[in-house]
């Protein structure tokens, strides 16, 4: 199999060649591709020396896969013309999320729906996917009809450039392209992505929407207001979750001790519950702080927590991968 990235040198990209380092996938080609600036940088891949290429040279080798992970722009224009030529992208921007044409997938909840027709497959937004890690169980369980989550995001969830801004703020160092508008360090920013004429973030509509895609429900309320915070280790999240059905706690720890890639860490006495530290770097969605919302009928209060650039990105692009490689849907020559 010849597998290419398109974006190879970014926050991403780099972990999307950690995490295949260790898995045993039958790639007899790697193709590294990244922007002109980086063309003929060399990086090691199991103990081998590769270059980074453009585009345009990774599309003529004919991968049969391609991880696109270089923001929605080089997606939309470049996407396309490797679908043109047979190959499968999944693409972690949000240029082919809200297209009704293509699939949103989070592997453990509707990888299910994949065929070998779906040549441009979407990845969800980071938030998305430890969102509705967590959420999905709960709908099939008792049905949910209203959420509202605060997110507090890390600093990776920007790119390279805005974790450079914060270490240049912590370091006292001058910056000459500001990723955010304000210091990030040591402050909290209401202020995730682009703000849209109705008052919320590009963030929080993506979040929005691409839960009810995935979950294919259209009739759940959702709303949400998303944060950047001065961390590295990945995104947290305060969810209110109302119920048409009352919610069981201990079956709800039932529920998620069951299911692959969830971990409870609730054990208030002992001080146990999810922190973006010790998430980082791991490839699960941590759940913690359940409890009975006393506010309001068959609601609960829930902490998540998950790498944004492992199972936020990354890791679920290759889960996505290995599910098309073990159900034979690629195109090989
Ligand atoms: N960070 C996250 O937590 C996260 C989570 C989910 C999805 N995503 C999505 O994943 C993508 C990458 O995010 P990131 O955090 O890895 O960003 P990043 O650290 O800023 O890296 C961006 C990558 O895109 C490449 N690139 C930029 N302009 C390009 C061009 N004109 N042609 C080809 N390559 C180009 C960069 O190459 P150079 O090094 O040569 O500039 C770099 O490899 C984005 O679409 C983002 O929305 C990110």
């Amino acid at each position: 199999m010849k597998l290419g990235i398109v974006g190879a040198t970014g926050l991403v990209g780099r972990i999307m060649m950690d995490i295949l380092e260790h898995k045993n996938l039958p790639i007899k080609n790697l193709y590294l591709s990244a922007s002109k600036n980086s063309v003929g940088k060399k990086f090691f891949f199991k103990k081998k020396k590769y270059k980074i290429i453009s585009i345009q040279n990774l599309l003529d080798n004919k991968p049969n896969i391609v991880l696109f992970s270089a923001g929605s722009n080089i997606s939309k224009k470049w996407a396309p013309k490797f679908e043109e030529i047979g190959s499968t992208i999944i693409d972690n921007s949000s240029a082919w999320r809200m297209d009704p044409g293509k699939k949103l997938i989070i592997p453990e909840i509707n990888a299910f729906s994949l065929s070998k027709k779906d040549k441009i497959i979407a990845n969800p937004n980071c938030s998305t996917i430890q969102l509705v890690m967590i959420l999905y169980p709960l709908h099939i369980e008792y049905k949910i009809i209203r959420v509202i989550i605060s997110t507090y995001q890390s600093v990776t969830g920007t790119g390279k450039r805005a974790l450079d801004q914060m270490n240049k703020e912590k370091n006292g160092k001058k910056i000459i392209n500001k990723i955010y508008p304000h210091p990030i360090y040591q402050n909290v920013l209401p202020h995730c992505d682009s703000f849209e004429k109705n008052g919320y973030t590009k963030e929080e509509i993506k979040l929005m929407k691409e839960t009810k895609k995935i979950m294919n429900d259209q009739n759940i309320s959702i709303t949400a207001t998303c944060v950047r915070v001065p961390v590295i280790g990945g995104h947290s999240e305060s969810v209110n979750i109302s119920f048409e059905n009352k919610p069981n706690i201990n079956q709800i720890y039932e529920i998620f001790s069951k299911k692959k890639g969830i971990i409870i860490q609730d054990n208030p006495k002992k001080n146990i519950y999810p922190m973006p530290l010790y998430a980082h770097g791991k490839d699960e969605v941590f759940v913690g702080r359940i409890r009975n919302d006393f506010s309001y009928k068959n609601s609960l209060n829930i902490w998540i927590v998950a790498d944004n650039l492992r199972k936020g990105a990354a890791t679920n692009a290759i889960q996505i991968a290995e599910f098309l490689i073990h159900k034979n849907m690629l195109y090989v020559e």
